[in-house]
């Protein structure tokens, strides 16, 4: 067989492999290749032994809809992920997810979705990791490198600001460069320089006047020519439509149009690439060009290779569940707890009621594409009843109860966390609300288990009630890991990877001194071309960069999540206060474990400049480190500062720049949690 064809030879390099295989194809083959056949796949090309390259759904788990409505693994959603602050577990994570999408014979996964929470009201911030770059590098890197470790490839979307639902496919998104560079393009770029991710999915909205998908400056200039991006770009499904066609979208390096038949999308159609060629508005260097790189990642995945030599998938298994369940453990985030009243003991209390809409639904089947079917799905309710069989009494009335644990949130309805709209109102239901001031009235010690994706306001309910813990949506075993740190054998350590705001005009896309008109929020349509616009007038102060910058109270900071045990932070008084050039500054940080059960404690570093040349957010996350420590055990955390740390992105530079001058190192376990200030100097 490798007589006939050469390019299986395994031994060979990736590139000859690719070129050899180009070789023995005829044009019209190649065409046929970059638009899909069906909804989640290439055609292929018996001749050759080439078979269907496979995509999937979606960021969480292998979806029902691209994979004949089977059940697979339900991990957490990405803001639980994200919650982790946690790379090794978003690795793991990544592993499991890569692990899924081979078992349903599948190539690439498309997720993660690593677009910035730029508004609490994006309906698919429930699928989005952070408000924050540095958090969002971290983690998407790490996500990224866990997937392709098995030789499947990860598709990070949506490229770029594809930060709100409303009119997705036809908003033209006004954005700084500045702004890209520092907010939205950075996990994007470590994605790809760090994590080598293999494909890039094009957003359906326009950036700068131009839609994903045909946007050269972003995909030729920025991921391509600067970044060194090798593999390819994948429109969203139907994001072409709105381009100006086919040529403009070969040129600027989309490879493959999603999805194709009958009913697909219209610009990749062989009849039409044809003509391209053949008028000249495309040429055949770019056809082959945007084909070499899907060929790479056919390859790369392991499509050409003997099947003992590509690693082994596997889904719906105990150990895909354990990472599901220890994501959750290490991504709920226990926002209050006063008077320390949890952890509950299972001997101390007698009865508990468990109650609310959220108690007992089950989250996995909907959302839009980011859906996951499961085997079972672990409520907050069964979670608890499993914890406290035979041991404490379930009841339904709060008044009969030592405790009442009310669940409610948000849900995948539209107008909540859900694709395709965004959430209509900060808060949580009227009904939801009502339900909580009921339970306090019957019952003070009032639990309130929050299930939901994105931040929720809590005005008139938040200092009613005692204790309040963010569940997020938590996978097939979310309701394992409520009761678990509900009755403390999981010892919260999740920590916000967003501004809880008190309302929504404190957050800057909702500022009513910028948001004349809807401009910076949901956008407006100009009269003078009938173009929807939406303003990225807060520019790079997204998140808790206004919060702190602007001395607005958050309702929860950026980087907050409490534990049951205490931590003391002391920074080593040793460490040198100055550096130049490309010199690395270490600045190490001894935490304690001080309290009296083992727990992880996220060490938080936040740059501040003093005195900036330019105008810049007061402080930024620059490093963290989750540490787990027993009662009483202690642990040295390091930190680098480079040039990178302190940069600002200067236009007039078109690059990085980090001024010479003062800062200041906060160190603590929130955005306003800091423990240490400490100054030091960059000589340039
Ligand atoms: C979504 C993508 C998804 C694709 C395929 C689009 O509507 O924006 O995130 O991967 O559909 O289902």
């Amino acid at each position: 067989m490798s007589d006939k064809l050469p390019f299986l030879d395994q031994t060979l390099d990736l590139e000859a492999r690719v070129t050899l295989l180009m070789e023995r194809m005829t044009l019209d083959e190649k065409v046929a290749l970059l638009r899909g056949k069906g909804f989640w796949g290439t055609p292929s090309i018996k001749r050759l032994g080439v078979k269907s390259f496979g995509l999937t759904d979606g960021p969480h788990g292998v979806a029902p809809h691209s994979n004949n409505w089977r059940k697979n693994t339900y991990f957490p959603t990405g803001i639980t992920v994200g919650s982790t602050w946690n790379p090794d577990i978003a690795f793991k994570f990544g592993e499991a997810l890569a692990r899924e999408t081979r078992a349903n014979n599948k190539h690439v996964i498309l997720g993660p979705g690593i677009n910035i929470h730029r508004t609490p009201l994006c309906g698919r911030t429930f699928e989005y990791l952070t408000e924050d770059p540095f958090l969002n590098k971290e983690i998407a890197v790490a996500i990224v490198k866990g997937i392709q470790g098995q030789r499947i490839s990860a598709c990070i979307k949506h490229f770029v600001a594809n930060n709100q639902e409303t009119k997705r496919m036809s908003v033209d998104v006004k954005v700084s460069r500045r702004a890209l560079e520092e907010i939205y393009l950075p996990a994007f770029k470590a994605a790809v320089m760090e994590g080598g991710a293999w494909s890039v999915m094009a957003c359906y909205n326009k950036i700068g006047g131009l839609h994903g998908c045909e946007n050269e400056m972003l995909l030729k200039e920025t991921l391509m020519e600067k970044w060194g991006f090798e593999g390819f770009v994948v429109s969203d499904w139907f994001a072409t439509n709105k381009t100006r066609g086919t040529a403009s979208c070969l040129n600027a390096g989309l490879s493959l149009e999603m999805p194709g038949g009958p009913f697909g999308a219209k610009f990749f159609k062989k009849k039409k690439i044809l003509s391209a060629i053949k008028s000249g508005e495309v040429t055949e260097e770019t056809l082959n060009s945007n084909l070499r790189r899907l060929l790479r990642v056919m390859f790369l995945v392991g499509m050409f290779d003997e099947p003992d030599t590509v690693p082994k998938g596997a889904r719906n298994i105990p150990e895909h569940w354990k990472i599901a369940r220890q994501v959750a453990e290490q991504g709920m985030v226990l926002l209050k707890n006063e008077n320390n009243l949890l952890p509950l003991g299972l001997d101390s209390i007698k009865s508990i009621a468990v109650i609310g809409p959220n108690a007992n639904k089950k989250k996995g089947m909907w959302g839009g594409s980011s859906e996951v079917r499961c085997m079972h799905e672990v409520t907050p309710l069964e979670g608890i009843k499993k914890k406290c069989r035979n041991r404490v009494k379930i009841v339904s009335h709060p008044s009969d109860a030592d405790f009442a644990v009310v669940v409610v949130g948000l849900g995948h309805k539209i107008g909540m966390d859900t694709e395709g709209f965004d959430r209509k109102k900060l808060s949580i239901p009227n009904k939801h609300v009502s339900l909580i001031k009921k339970t306090v009235e019957q019952n003070p010690n009032t639990f309130v288990v929050l299930v939901n994706g994105s931040p929720v306001s809590m005005e008139g309910w938040v200092e009613d009630v005692p204790v309040i813990l963010e569940a997020w949506y938590g996978g097939m075993e979310g309701g394992h890991v409520v009761a678990d740190i509900l009755f403390g054998d999981v010892n919260p350590s999740g920590k916000l990877p967003v501004t809880f705001p008190k309302r929504l005009e404190d957050s800057p896309a909702h500022d009513p001194e910028l948001n004349k008109d809807g401009r910076t929020y949901p956008g407006i349509r100009d009269s003078s071309d009938g173009q929807f616009r939406v303003y990225y007038d807060e520019d790079i102060y997204v998140g808790y960069r206004h919060f702190d910058t602007r001395e607005i109270d958050p309702l929860f900071p950026f980087g907050h999540g409490l534990s049951y045990t205490t931590f003391q932070m002391e920074i080593d008084k040793q460490m040198p206060r100055s550096f130049s050039g490309d010199d690395v500054l270490t600045c190490r940080v001894n935490i304690k474990n001080t309290g009296l059960v083992a727990g992880s404690e996220v060490v938080q570093l936040y740059i501040q400049p003093v005195n900036p040349p330019v105008q810049r957010p007061l402080k930024e996350l620059k490093g963290f480190k989750k540490v787990f420590l027993q009662p009483g055990e202690e642990k040295i955390v390091e930190f680098s500062v480079t040039k990178a740390s302190l940069s600002y992105y200067s236009d007039d530079k078109d690059g990085f720049v980090a001024s010479a001058g003062e800062y200041i190192l906060n160190i603590g376990n929130s955005s306003r949690g800091i423990k240490i200030r400490e100054k030091i100097s960059y000589e340039g």
